[in-house]
């Protein structure tokens, strides 16, 4: 298994470009199951969950194409993808396949709604929290799915066609949100959805099964209105920034120090992550090729968070804050209000020397001077590279273990951070 090893101290000065968002390009792959024409998606990232994903639609007769670099695009980092859903084979995600990856599980919403039937493995995922899906299967009843559970798997029949409904959504779910919008595209009639999701994950899939002939209004609001089609046409979309990148790489140079133009960042996308960092004493420019970070004092000033669906705190950027935290001139709060068990890296950040002490869903970090290298494990996608934020600013060498949760979800991670002076590099085997 690959190991990161960092030589922490060195400053960070340089550009990141920042690629396509995982969160976003996932959805959007999926919604090419709603037509049998052709999807492109623009700026997809090459990550280990793109790659799942599009072995999941293999599956049910999506074919892909990539398209070769072109001369006039900027580096390396953006992919053209086309994914083709012209029959759809077979209607089963099995478990080997949806246990790898949560949101594959979301394939339920685009193959009942297009076949009549689906059936779908319970997920596997990350290890944060219970993560249940029942909001999905709910919604999906109000939309008249008949829906059953049975060997840990979900039978979803609609053998009419799903009809418009109105579906408040008890909890606020990204994936719900997403599920809902694509099995409403072809739903006979109107369905209004409260309490939904407004991260701007939500918009691009919205926009692109608008592009391709839905009727959708007020995604990135909490009430949504889509008018279903009879049939959808391909389209042409671009996968937004990866707000959750910026937002890492912005929390590295606020640990490290230095200057770093985060490339094609949005800064729309995390107005509050960049006000808290603003708070710790960074400072933060939006320029027109993206956002610039920089830190030139020692201090970092504590700041207590709490995370919260859009436009609140990310809960995928907890435990980068948390890292960052670590080094803070005082005492900081974290409380984590979207998952439960979602504070495994606390006690890998203990292994580096930061002083954190729990209290059921919040955290209380006692910043201190320095934090030393040493062995960590990553438990998932965020806290790993939380881990690695904090092994930048420790004292000599950190090993980052199981680094294939990195992969999931960061692209090129080793490269971009060398790129700007850090002491990093992947060990194979
Ligand atoms: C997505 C993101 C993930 C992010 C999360 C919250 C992707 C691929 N993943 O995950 O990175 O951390 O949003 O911003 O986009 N819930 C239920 N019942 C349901 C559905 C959800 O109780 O049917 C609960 C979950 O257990 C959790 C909360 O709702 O406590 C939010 O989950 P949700 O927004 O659905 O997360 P995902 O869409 O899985």
């Amino acid at each position: 298994m690959d190991r990161i090893k960092i030589i922490g101290g060195e400053q960070l000065n340089g550009i990141i470009p920042i690629s396509g968002a995982k969160n976003a390009a996932l959805p959007l792959m999926i919604a090419s199951l709603l037509t049998d024409d052709v999807l492109t998606l623009e700026d997809v990232p090459h990550l280990a969950d793109v790659e799942q994903l599009i072995r999941i639609l293999g599956n049910h007769g999506v074919d892909y194409s990539v398209n070769g670099r072109r001369e006039h695009q900027d580096g390396v980092y953006s992919r053209t993808v086309h994914f083709t859903a012209r029959n759809i084979v077979t209607t089963t995600a099995p478990y080997d396949l949806v246990a790898k990856m949560r949101a594959s599980f979301w394939v339920i919403g685009p193959l009942l709604a297009r076949e009549g039937e689906a059936t779908v493995s319970l997920p596997g995922g990350c290890a944060i929290g219970t993560r249940p899906v029942d909001f999905i299967l709910d919604g999906l009843r109000a939309l008249g799915a008949d829906i059953t559970i049975d060997n840990g798997y979900v039978h979803a029949r609609a053998p009419k066609g799903l009809k418009g409904a109105e579906y408040h959504f008890p909890k606020v779910t990204v994936g719900g949100t997403h599920v809902m919008l694509m099995a409403a595209s072809l739903a006979k009639g109107e369905t209004v959805l409260r309490n939904a999701a407004c991260e701007p994950e939500v918009v691009n899939l919205a926009e692109c099964l608008n592009d391709m002939g839905a009727q959708i209004t007020g995604a990135g609001t909490p009430e949504i209105r889509i008018k279903g089609a009879k049939s959808l046409s391909g389209a042409r979309v671009r996968v937004i920034p990866d707000r959750i990148e910026t937002g890492t790489y912005a929390m590295a140079v606020a640990m490290t120090g230095g200057d770093v133009l985060l490339k094609g960042a949005d800064p729309r996308q995390l107005e509050v992550v960049l006000q808290t960092l603003r708070q710790t004493g960074t400072q933060i420019e939006e320029e027109a090729e993206g956002i610039r970070i920089r830190r030139n004092s020692n201090a970092i000033t504590p700041v207590d968070i709490s995370t919260e669906p859009f436009p609140g705190f990310p809960t995928d950027l907890q435990a980068q804050f948390m890292g960052l935290m670590t080094r803070a001139n005082g005492t900081a709060k974290i409380t984590e209000t979207v998952f439960e068990n979602r504070f495994m890296h606390v006690q890998e950040l203990a292994r580096l020397g930061a002083r954190i002490s729990l209290s059921g869903q919040t955290a209380t970090i006692e910043g201190v001077e320095r934090l030393k290298g040493a062995q960590v494990m990553a438990t998932d996608l965020r806290a790993s590279v939380a881990l690695v934020i904090a092994g930048l600013a420790a004292e000599g060498e950190t090993t980052v273990n199981r680094v294939y949760h990195l992969d999931r979800g960061f692209e090129r991670l080793e490269e971009k951070l060398s790129a700007c002076g850090a002491n990093i590099e992947r060990i194979s085997g």
